[in-house]
């Protein structure tokens, strides 16, 4: 692949940065900052060149809208305590105010501004936003590998107008998930969880025919349990997707990718510290009961699972790990994973902003052979999928 890399960007003018701050957040604070440590590297190369450094980002899904409660004004102060220098804010993406207060920057100065979505024309990669972003630098840097699945004003449509160049986690995704999922070893064990259920399920049927196993978890996995003709009482299940479901079971069985779905389940009534617990068989709930993780002999499954595989993919949680006790699944995976690839004898991969929070809450990020920062483009890319954003930069 041949880039632009930070290294061949000029000194001493103004960088359009394009990170991704679509952080977890609980209270208005950013409760996981895997992200913003992420973008470091590249900010620090830049300050070291003498730049001045205009970061771009979306968070969330205000629609075009400005939408007070999405601001990434939050993320200014947490940034500049990594970073160990200010970072300002501007309110606006474009605009006359933020040109300036992008010039007053110091050499070396960083200047967040405000979410790209507040502007309708970004996720519409409209052309004139574009121009409007560009005109407040003098070259674009996209660092944002998780949000390249996007074809948006800022991800793709700045690429075509300034000089762009890959920034060091973009490189490093690249490089990483090319030598690891490029030619897998095999077999190749996924595990996707979460609760972002239609967004996944369509991936999914791509997944079956690509690895060996596949484990379904979390809220998508009542979804399919659901479509079995269990009952999932007051569990979180999309039922209008029990077809899509039943469809990917049948995927899976034609293309000889062994499902592993949940063969029991922890419930509860209150999704809440020191609610009430109980391990239940597939179905056995009360209407008011929920699903919120997987049962023993899930976990004690998945586990041998992956004792028999050379290569795990993994995105999304396996339960509610935010509140335990329904952290076990994913915590027991995420443990025995880590210690599998620090042995060697796995490879192990994994990605989606939750999975990373699941991962650093289990505290074996760090053991993992590669954590993405990206959720849905970790997705896209297993599934060889060109990501606009990437495509943009490409050179020559
Ligand atoms: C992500 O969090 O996966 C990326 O930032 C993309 O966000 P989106 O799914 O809202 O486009």
């Amino acid at each position: 692949m041949s880039f632009r890399r930070i290294e061949d960007a000029p000194s001493n003018k103004t960088a359009l940065v394009r990170v991704d701050f679509n952080v977890p957040m609980a209270d208005g604070k950013v409760s996981d900052d895997t992200r913003l440590r992420a973008a470091l590297p590249t900010i620090r190369a830049l300050q070291a060149k003498g730049c001045k450094i205009a970061l771009l980002a979306h968070f969330d899904r205000p629609k075009g809208k400005r939408v007070p409660a999405m601001s990434l004004q939050p993320v200014a102060q947490p940034l500049a305590q990594l970073l160990g220098a200010p970072v300002a804010f501007a309110d606006d993406c474009i605009g006359e105010a933020a040109k300036a207060a992008v010039q007053k920057l110091p050499a070396g100065g960083v200047i967040l501004l405000e979410n790209t979505r507040f502007h309708a024309g970004e996720e519409k990669n409209d052309s004139d936003l574009a121009k409007q972003i560009a005109a407040l630098g003098d070259f674009y840097v996209n660092d944002a590998f998780s949000a390249a699945h996007r074809a948006h004003a800022s991800t793709e449509g700045v690429a075509h107008i300034l000089p762009a160049y890959a920034g060091k986690q973009m490189e490093r995704e690249l490089d990483a998930l090319e030598a690891a999922l490029g030619k897998p070893k095999r077999p190749v064990l996924g595990i996707v969880g979460g609760s972002k259920v239609s967004t996944k399920i369509d991936l999914l049927k791509n997944l079956v025919t690509k690895l060996d196993r596949l484990a379904i978890g979390g809220g998508m996995a009542n979804t399919f349990l659901f479509a079995q003709g269990h009952e999932v009482g007051a569990s979180y299940c999309e039922k209008d997707q029990a077809e899509t479901a039943r469809a990917i079971m049948e995927a899976a069985r034609v293309a000889g990718c062994e499902l592993l779905l949940p063969v029991d389940t922890i419930v509860s009534v209150r999704m809440e510290h020191g609610a009430p617990v109980f391990t239940r068989a597939l179905g056995d709930l009360d209407h008011d009961e929920r699903i919120l993780d997987a049962g023993p002999e899930t976990i004690k499954r998945l586990l041998a699972a992956m004792d028999q595989s050379a290569t795990l993919i993994w995105n999304g949680p396996l339960g509610v790990f935010e509140i335990p006790p329904f952290d076990k699944a994913t915590v027991d995976a995420a443990k025995h994973a880590a210690a599998l690839a620090k042995a060697g004898n796995l490879v192990a991969v994994a990605g989606g902003g939750d999975t990373v929070a699941a991962l650093n809450h289990a505290g074996v990020a760090d053991d993992m052979t590669f954590v993405s920062t990206a959720g849905g483009a970790f997705l896209e890319w297993m599934e060889g999928k060109k990501l606009p954003g990437v495509e943009a930069l490409r050179h020559g």
